[in-house]
């Protein structure tokens, strides 16, 4: 794995000089971050050697450099998910790459269901910790002590400070946050009812099927990580409606303007 990071690393490298800072992965229909960098290059996965092909309907991702509040970033618009026939190595693969270009921060956005009856639709929410519930592990196989230790401690996924940070941003600009407990899991269907109730249950505020294993592979290699969910709806005894994946995008489409005042005006602190 380390030529193939290398390879790609390399490929990134020599084709923009630019060292970015902060590594983003903006999750489903939440693109709109873009709209606020100043972006220096822009590259499609499809033209990235090692970058899985995208399945993603409509438009193909890309890494796209440059400058978001006063911070040099590099922002996945289009993530890779499990559910889309990926190994849990290919999913990861990126964040394996923005660590080999410079990234020592990572922020991460996702859409997903609350369970937590506080919770309403719209809200964001700072996750603070996750519960893996994925079939695959990412850092399952021999371990490649360059890239990381064998047995990640995990006691602070999601960085302390920067939950502060996201915290003290979010009120003075008189934004509703909730914090809670992210529960990754495969998809793609959505959850029964009788599965919302086991995943509240199980400790979680929020599920979705996204975001832990990227997480894990960037607390593998040391990187503090930030990142934050829209409640796109509720998996909450008495709301369950159904659910599609335009409610989703609707949804998390309305709320990602205060997201992303959050997320541009944490980097002008960190
Ligand atoms: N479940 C899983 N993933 C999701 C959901 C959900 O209810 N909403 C958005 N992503």
């Amino acid at each position: 794995m380390l030529n193939a990071i290398s390879t790609t690393t390399n490929f990134i490298q020599n084709k923009i000089s630019f060292v970015p800072e902060v590594g983003i992965i903006l999750g489903t229909g939440l693109g709109g971050l873009v709209q606020e960098i100043n972006i220096k290059h822009t590259i499609a996965y499809s033209e990235i050697p090692n970058f899985p092909e995208s399945t993603v309907e409509g438009h193909s991702g890309k890494l796209i450099f440059g400058e978001l509040g006063g911070k040099n970033v590099v922002a996945m618009q289009g993530r890779f998910h499990y559910y889309e026939g990926y190994n849990m190595k290919q999913v990861t693969f990126p964040v394996r790459v923005m660590k080999q270009l410079g990234v020592q921060h990572l922020f991460v956005s996702n859409a997903s269901g609350g369970v937590n009856a506080g919770f309403e639709i719209g809200d964001l929410m700072i996750i603070n910790d996750h519960i893996n519930f994925f079939p695959e592990h990412p850092l399952n196989g021999k371990n490649n002590a360059e890239l990381g230790p064998r047995f990640p401690d995990m006691s602070e996924a999601y960085d302390k400070k920067l939950i502060a940070l996201a915290k003290k941003v979010a009120a003075a600009n008189a934004i509703k946050v909730q914090e809670g407990v992210y529960l990754g899991l495969s998809g793609p269907t959505f959850e029964t009812p009788a599965e919302y109730r086991m995943i509240k249950i199980m400790g979680a505020d929020a599920v979705g099927m996204s975001t832990v294993p990227e997480i894990i592979v960037a607390r593998h290699m040391n990187i503090p990580c930030f990142a934050m969910s829209i409640i796109t709806d509720l998996g909450v005894d008495g709301k369950i409606v159904e659910v599609t994946h335009q409610d989703v995008q609707e949804v998390a489409a309305q709320s990602e303007k205060k997201m992303t005042l959050i997320i541009k005006q944490m980097m002008q602190e960190l």
